[in-house]
């Protein structure tokens, strides 16, 4: 496995490496979800193509800086899981490699990011929205793979290829889930042991919603009234929010009459944690 730690190092090995290039962007703390992406990877790629993998704790998606100072980088680790999967090349760069201090150019979402977590973390897509357009221009990679966990951030990242004509296809990979049906998540070792024990609910609070489906529920209220009833059973969680939305314009619907989107964030003390169901009419 070849491994680049600068930009420079990263040209030089990149201009080395056979196409397709497909690429999977993650800020490390590497679990099964992320496995999975690099399989998806390999899949696009084919046995002779190149799958790379981008090691990178993003400051400026953060929006609390104790987030920031918590969030794992367990690269020893990172780097054998991706040796393991059969990864062609790791970029890590330093914490300060990936930004100039007079940085002034951002890029911005305006639209998708008003609502679910564009709304409680303010600037959060516009620093991911940054950093993969950079990690697009560094990598010129064929295709780059998002899971369907983060299911704003993979709307706002093709909406972005669209606008902005980038030539890289984004493929989504479903959320991977823990046995018990938590979502995998890098900030899940994170929990304490009653709060890992307890955010399964997450998970059966949207499931629980979702079966009004079946009764023929359409109105949006009910179906926010049993999520938010099953979550605010749990002692130990506080939600941060908790919407019904249009699948593809992320906006809040009254009505199930297209693919929607039930998400919810939700903090057990300074963890927080995502997760969300395709509702279909
Ligand atoms: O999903 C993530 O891990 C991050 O938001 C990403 C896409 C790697 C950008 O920093």
């Amino acid at each position: 496995m070849r491994q680049a730690a600068t930009t420079e190092e990263l040209r030089r090995e990149i201009a080395t490496l056979p196409r397709p290039l497909v690429l999977v962007p993650t800020m490390g703390a590497l679990h099964e979800g992320h496995l999975a992406l690099m399989r998806r990877a390999r899949e696009a790629a084919g046995p002779h193509g190149t799958v790379a993998v981008s090691i990178f704790v993003n400051p400026i998606q953060f929006d609390r800086p104790g987030d920031l100072a918590a969030y794992p980088q367990p690269l020893a680790d990172d780097l054998a899981k991706c040796d393991a999967e059969g990864v062609d090349l790791v970029f890590t760069p330093a914490a300060g490699g990936m930004y100039f201090p007079d940085r002034s150019i951002t890029v911005t979402e305006s639209l998708l990011s008003r609502h679910l977590c564009g709304a409680t973390r303010p600037g959060h897509f516009d620093g991911v929205c940054t950093v993969v357009l950079k990690l697009f221009n560094l990598f010129q990679p064929d295709a780059a793979v998002f899971g369907e966990k983060d299911v704003q951030q993979l709307a706002i990242l093709r909406r972005m290829v669209r606008d902005l004509d980038v030539p890289v296809e984004i493929i989504g990979y479903p959320t991977v889930r823990e046995p018990d049906g938590l979502a995998m998540s890098s900030r899940n070792v994170r929990l304490t042991p009653e709060h890992r024990a307890d955010a399964p609910r997450i998970r059966r609070a949207l499931e629980g919603a979702r079966s009004l489906l079946q009764f023929g529920e359409r109105s949006a209220a009910p179906f926010l009234a049993a999520a938010r009833k099953h979550l605010e059973d749990s002692p130990f969680l506080r939600i941060d929010y908790l919407e019904l939305v249009d699948a593809e314009t992320l906006q809040p619907i009254a009505q199930i009459k297209r693919p929607s989107v039930l998400a919810t964030a939700v903090f057990y003390d300074d963890v927080r944690l995502i997760d969300h169901m395709t509702l279909l009419p």
